[in-house]
């Protein structure tokens, strides 16, 4: 339902995310939202995300830098889809301007714990802007109905939480930007950042600490980039252990392309066991009363979902999600938040610390 008045977007950094948050916005239009600005360096993903809004009916305002897009005033909200080593300055920027933009950031919210805290510190400043994670992985059918599962308490207590992600390699990036730690934060903050939020959700907690280990053992070794060879890790084993005694367990393969599913999540509390498979869409549950006799497979769909896109309908379910709560006013905060972003940073960074140490690494360690 188109309600009251025109919310109007930019978009800084029109990548492959960048063009993917303008098409779901355009599915999106009947709901009072535009597109009207980009902000980009890139002159071929400026051409790119011009052409999709040309055939989107939307005509936009092009930038160079996300200054410029912001001093120009002509925007409501952002989405910021540039690199994650980016988006420290860009979220700084923002928070700092005096016109409020409120914010969609994509995951991860910064590349290191100590850019995150200075986002969350200065953010809480400015009641007047909404910041929203993009750790859309809690908006996928199968995830979001696992959730619901747990939260109903059928599963009871929950004590160990398994994420499996078994994929293909990391993309080519514009410039390559994702070929090294120092962009990223390390493959375990880039990309698994959804799994450990994922983790706090089923967990209902917060961690402890986490032992990882990890190596670069197949991909990317026969790349060279200004004569540097990529030193992103392409497979771990991660443990994390949370307040309440429940445990969590990552399992990452990036050379996994022969997997009937790329993420298998299993959450087992002390009554039963769910499970849920992507791109499957289907979730297992089951108690130990009942047994494999009583096991319930579905299928999880979500009719709201007018655009699957590349995230399995998720980038649809999460620009609606943080609309609701832009047009609440504040009264309906974003369900992702800068805490969330935070913490999901946090995890990522102790993993990847514990396997340059060899050792446990405690939040507190890489909090402070
Ligand atoms: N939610 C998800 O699952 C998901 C999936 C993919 C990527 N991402 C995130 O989205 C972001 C972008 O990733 P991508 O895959 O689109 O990368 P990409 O390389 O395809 O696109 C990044 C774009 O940002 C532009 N850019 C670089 N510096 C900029 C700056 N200072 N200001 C504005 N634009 C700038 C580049 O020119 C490029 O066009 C990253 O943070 C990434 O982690 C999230």
């Amino acid at each position: 339902m188109a309600s009251n008045y025109l919310i109007k977007y930019g978009i800084i950094g029109v990548g492959m995310m960048g063009r993917e948050h303008l098409i779901n916005l355009h599915h999106l239009r009947t709901e009072g939202v535009a597109v009207v600005a980009i902000a980009d360096p890139h002159i071929p993903s400026q051409k790119l995300a011009l052409a999709l809004a040309h055939s989107c009916n939307w005509p936009l305002k092009v930038f160079t830098g996300h200054k410029e897009l912001l001093d120009s005033g002509v925007c409501d909200v952002v989405v910021v889809s540039s690199p994650n080593m980016t988006h420290y300055e860009i979220l700084m920027d923002i928070i700092n301007h005096p016109k409020p933009h409120h914010v969609l950031v994509e995951k991860p919210l910064c590349t290191t714990v100590a850019h995150c805290k200075e986002v969350v510190d200065s953010a809480r400043k400015r009641q007047d802007i909404l910041v929203q994670v993009g750790l859309e992985y809690r908006y996928m059918p199968p995830v979001a109905k696992l959730i619901e599962i747990v939260k109903s308490k059928t599963l009871g207590q929950i004590k160990m939480v398994a994420i499996r992600e078994h994929r293909f390699p990391f993309l080519v990036k514009v410039n390559n930007w994702n070929r090294f730690n120092v962009n990223t934060g390390g493959t375990l903050v880039e990309k698994c950042c959804h799994f450990f939020d994922l983790m706090r959700l089923f967990a209902g907690a917060n961690p402890v600490r986490v032992m990882a280990s990890g190596a670069i053992d197949v991909n990317h070794k026969d790349e060279i980039y200004d004569g540097k060879v990529p030193d992103i890790i392409d497979n771990a084993y991660v443990i994390i252990e949370f307040d309440n005694g429940s445990r969590g367990m990552l399992d990452l393969c990036m050379f996994a392309e022969g997997s009937k599913n790329e993420q298998e999540i299993s959450v087992v509390g002390d009554i039963g066991k769910g499970e849920a498979f992507v791109p499957e869409s289907i979730v297992r549950f089951g108690t130990r009363v009942a047994g494999r006799a009583g096991l319930q497979t579905l299928k999880a769909e979500d009719d709201r979902i007018k655009y699957d896109g590349l995230h399995h309908g998720s980038s649809y379910l999460e620009h609606l999600n943080f609309l609701h709560a832009i047009r609440a006013k504040g009264e309906q905060p974003p369900a992702v938040d800068l805490q969330d972003g935070l913490i999901s940073v946090a995890i990522g960074v102790a993993a990847q610390l514990s396997i340059e140490k060899g050792r446990f690494v405690s939040i507190e360690e890489v909090m402070h």
